[in-house]
């Protein structure tokens, strides 16, 4: 199979996979993804002393059991010994592959020592790396950045690191800590990092097209791409993608009744597994990240904030739809 990536023992099957987003990549949107059939899917962040406290919330971040694909867990700590128990936990659920962060920005994450703050720190981020893989069976990957900031840029430095302390595969995301998400992402970062490193490189930052991707993969030689706010609202990027890079024509962008079919199976996900008033909440983004660009979407997106139940937010879905394909 062209494109195929080995992480460990896991044999993906494409060399697309999709970016864990706290607040977004929950299973039912997971759900929308697999469909795509990426490589790998990551769930949200999950913090490893929640989980070692067995916190219900954060419990019900780990419901992978019976996704169409492999799901990778990321988790976020600065303990060794916790970070270890967490992925344990994590493996009995049926994750594929354990992924740390050492990416996340959030001053309350830094402050914690956790995240992209273990880029300052290359002694406990390896330490970390080294106590989790003998900790679980499936293997153990690393998220990171470029660097904390443009006058630390450490990445390659780390990824040796993490490497000859048993990661089985390493994302570099092209932004420094201080970009938080903004400017562009560095692919050069991620060039050089393949270039040092001889497990799979996966490259993110940016992408929002399949040429693009195709570019900023053969530029950065990496083994795969993660894609990241692409995919909000777009899971289509991902099988467009993937065609691509196996050098098939690219699939046709998806019809208005199939973006509103897509919202309206992840909206009932959502309320099958969170209620209908957090299920509706959660949904809003979703929901104006899928109609952004079509006729008078802000206006529909107004509306839906205000639905106050399942059935009123599924008639003004059907009612835009029909807008919709009267136009066209
Ligand atoms: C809303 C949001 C939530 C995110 N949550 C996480 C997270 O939980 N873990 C993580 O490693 N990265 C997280 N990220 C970073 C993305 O995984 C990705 O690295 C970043 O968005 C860059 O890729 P992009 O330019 O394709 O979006 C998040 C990004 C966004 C926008």
């Amino acid at each position: 199979m062209k494109n195929q990536v080995k992480i460990g023992d896991v044999i993906l099957a494409n060399n697309v996979i999709t970016a864990p987003m706290a607040g977004i990549t929950d299973r039912p949107f997971r759900e929308e993804l697999h469909k795509m059939g990426p490589g790998l899917v990551f769930t949200e962040m999950i913090s490893d002393k929640a989980l070692t406290y067995k916190n219900c919330n954060t419990l019900a971040l780990l419901d992978i059991k019976g996704e169409e694909g492999p799901v990778a867990v990321q988790l976020c700590g600065s303990e060794p010994q916790v970070m270890s128990r967490a992925a344990q936990i994590a493996e009995e659920m049926g994750a594929a592959i354990i992924d740390i962060n050492m990416g996340c920005p959030a001053p309350k994450i830094i402050k914690n020592g956790e995240g992209a703050a273990l880029m300052l720190d290359e002694e406990m981020a390896t330490e970390i790396v080294k106590q989790v893989v003998r900790a679980v069976r499936i293997p153990v990957t690393v998220k990171m950045r470029a660097g904390f900031s443009q006058a630390n840029i450490n990445a390659t430095s780390l990824a040796q690191k993490v490497e000859a302390a048993g990661a089985a595969a390493i994302t570099v995301h092209g932004r420094t800590r201080d970009q938080f998400y903004h400017g562009l992402a560095d692919w050069q970062v991620v060039q050089k990092v393949a270039a040092k490193v001889s497990v799979p490189v996966f490259g993110n930052g940016d992408i929002y097209e399949a040429q693009d991707a195709l570019g900023k993969l053969q530029m950065a030689g990496c083994a795969g791409v993660m894609l990241g706010r692409g995919i909000q609202g777009n899971p289509w990027l991902v099988q467009q993608i993937a065609a691509v890079m196996q050098k098939n024509p690219e699939p046709a962008k998806p019809s208005i009744s199939e973006i509103m079919l897509t919202i309206k199976r992840q909206l009932g996900r959502e309320v099958e597994l969170d209620g209908e008033e957090r299920g509706i909440r959660k949904m809003r983004k979703h929901i104006a990240w899928y109609i952004k660009g079509y006729r008078n979407a802000a206006l529909m997106r107004n509306k839906i904030n205000q639905a106050q139940n399942l059935p009123e937010l599924l008639a003004m879905l059907t009612a835009y739809e029909q807008e919709l394909q009267q136009v066209n």
